[in-house]
């Protein structure tokens, strides 16, 4: 039995074991949709209107209208939110939650077409965001690579996401935490996040191209390193380099910003969190409070 969390189906606010949908909805026969994960610190939705323009681009790229102005996806995450909130015991200025927006195509009979003009299906949910484990951020994590078997459209944040379960099996498999892809020797990115290297404490990231999902965490760490003096590039990361840098790290909005310190059983760098990990992770708490002071949803 589903727990009875608040959410947003096609214009009604309802409860998760009350939310259905047509067997028929594209969403459910063909992955025919798009959805967002938005963290929520404090009630204050973070780089919110980052993860609108991303949602906008998926849309767009799959020809589906968007049933909403940013105003009004606003309106609905942050009445779930604060449902949520009044649900629980917790403090709502101490909790951590996140959002899930998923709009898909519409209901039809089955046909591969991109049939226009059909209703899309919105549907909105929070619940609590569970961030990595302080024990984690001491250790760093353990991954494993594998070899990219996704598709090319990667820059899409696509509810198709059976290369990413695959993907993320792997590492599952042997009990680690992310999946390093790799396409034709390079790096690509998690099968749920991004992925970065230190190398002579420079970060460098995989190009924003089609090959990944530009995590909106692309952003934040660019502007992070900026403010700390600390080099930021974007250029084809070759394997090789991948295994022999000084440090590895994930970006998502669930993970903020987390240390790999073991891929494939072999430590990275000194197999402990190293030093830009923590100027990073520091920035990104210190980018937290602050949108949250200037209650910058
Ligand atoms: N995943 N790459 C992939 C394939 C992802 O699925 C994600 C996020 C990211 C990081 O994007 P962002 O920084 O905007 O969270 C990169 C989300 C959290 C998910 O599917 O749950």
């Amino acid at each position: 039995m589903l727990p009875a969390l608040p959410c947003y189906l096609n214009g009604e606010y309802t409860l998760l074991p009350d939310a259905k949908i047509s067997v028929m909805d594209r969403g459910f026969i063909f992955g025919d949709g798009i959805y967002e994960v938005v963290p929520v610190y404090g009630r204050c939705l973070f780089r919110f209107e980052q993860h609108m323009a991303r949602l906008e681009r998926s849309l767009a790229e799959l020809r589906i209208p968007n049933p909403h102005t940013r105003a009004q996806w606003r309106q609905i995450a942050e009445r779930l939110v604060a449902e949520h909130a009044r649900q629980t015991d917790a403090d709502p200025e101490k909790m951590e939650q996140m959002v899930y927006i998923q709009v898909s195509r519409g209901v039809a009979l089955r046909d591969h077409a991109m049939l226009p003009g059909l209703t899309p299906t919105v549907f909105v949910m929070t619940n609590v965001m569970k961030l990595p484990a302080p024990a984690l951020r001491e250790q760093g994590v353990a991954c494993v690579t594998a070899d990219e078997f996704r598709w090319q459209k990667a820059h899409i944040k696509s509810t198709s996401l059976l290369g990413a379960v695959m993907a993320r099996d792997i590492s599952a498999q042997v009990g680690a935490s992310e999946t390093l892809l790799f396409r034709e020797g390079f790096l690509s990115e998690g099968a749920s996040s991004n992925v970065w290297i230190v190398q002579d404490g420079k970060v460098l990231g995989p190009p924003r191209d089609h090959l990944v999902l530009e995590g909106i965490r692309y952003g934040l760490l660019e502007e992070i390193c900026n403010m700390h003096d600390i080099g930021f590039e974007l250029r084809p990361i070759a394997r090789a380099e991948v295994l022999a840098a000084d440090e590895v790290l994930l970006s998502s909005a669930t993970k903020e910003i987390l240390p790999v310190t073991r891929i494939d059983d072999q430590p990275v760098g000194q197999g402990q969190p190293g030093p830009v990990y923590a100027q990073l992770y520091a920035g990104y708490q210190a980018a937290k409070l602050q949108a949250r002071l200037r209650r910058q949803y």
